[in-house]
């Protein structure tokens, strides 16, 4: 019986921020999926070899690696990590993304600077060593119609304004702008580039704001679906952006939020 082809065979993705929450979901569907993935993680080596252990007991291919996406030695690591280990690359989800939250009265330069770094720099960086690789690699049609995709993992926070969290949404606002220039600049070479915002996934990074009744409750308030997401619900789309059925899918945001861009307070 002829196996049935995964949907991401043979293909390789680097995915940061990978140990925990959403990006963990993702690396572990790609794997799923038949593709070799570079699990990046910055403090967690134990849950990022989790995630390589379960990646492998499915049957997949993954190595892990310690790096900081803000700092541009690291950044570059990662994708020639990808190419030292698998040989190539496919695929990257800039992901990684941290909340340093202050309200702006108080906020010092420092939680500033090191969610820009996180959350702004890092995907600068990653985008363009991968994207370097993309040209160089160009496009092989007997692999994928495209030379190299990469997806942003953003926010709904990219448009809905977020008190308490300037420096955060400034991050993501401007993750927005630099994954749709980079749609525009680079589609000549066959790079597809889109972005992913999700709402509401419950992962350790708002655990505050679910753990307890209170808050579980303003958090569905907000939400008309009616339910705080899970990481596969993000995983899922990721998927789909990395493969030809989304060949003509550039420079689009998708919001996977259970509608919380929809003004749920405009509802009643
Ligand atoms: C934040 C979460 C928040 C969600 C919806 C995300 O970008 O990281 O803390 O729950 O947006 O507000």
């Amino acid at each position: 019986m002829k196996k049935e082809q995964k949907r991401l065979q043979d293909k390789v993705a680097v995915v940061t921020g990978a140990s925990s929450g959403i990006g963990r979901g993702i690396a572990l569907a790609m794997g799923r999926e038949g593709a070799g993935v570079v699990i990046n993680y910055h403090g967690h080596q134990e849950s990022a070899e989790e995630v390589k252990q379960l990646i492998e007991a499915a049957g997949g291919q993954a190595v892990t690696l310690r790096a900081d996406v803000g700092q541009e030695a690291d950044a570059q690591l990662l994708i020639d990590t990808a190419i030292g280990h698998f040989g190539r690359l496919d695929i990257l989800i800039n992901n990684a993304g941290i909340q340093r939250d202050a309200a702006f009265l108080e906020m010092t330069l420092e939680q500033w600077q090191k969610v820009i770094d996180t959350n702004l720099t890092g995907p600068f960086l990653c985008a363009r060593a991968a994207a370097r690789e993309f040209v160089k690699q160009g496009v092989q049609p007997e692999r994928s119609k495209a030379a190299g995709n990469i997806i942003f993992i953003s926010s709904v926070h990219d448009v809905i304004p977020w008190a308490g969290h300037a420096n955060y949404t400034a991050a993501k606002g401007g993750v927005q702008m630099l994954m749709k220039t980079l749609a525009q600049e680079l589609a000549k070479y066959k790079i597809r580039v889109n972005g992913i915002s999700p709402g509401a996934i419950k992962t350790h990074i708002n655990q505050q704001d679910w753990e307890l009744e209170e808050g579980r409750k303003k958090m569905l308030s907000q939400i008309p679906y009616g339910r705080i997401g899970n990481p596969e619900d993000i995983a899922n789309v990721a998927v789909w952006l990395a493969t030809d059925e989304a060949d003509y899918v550039t420079g689009a945001t998708i919001y996977v939020d259970g509608g919380m861009t929809l003004y749920p307070s405009f509802g009643e």
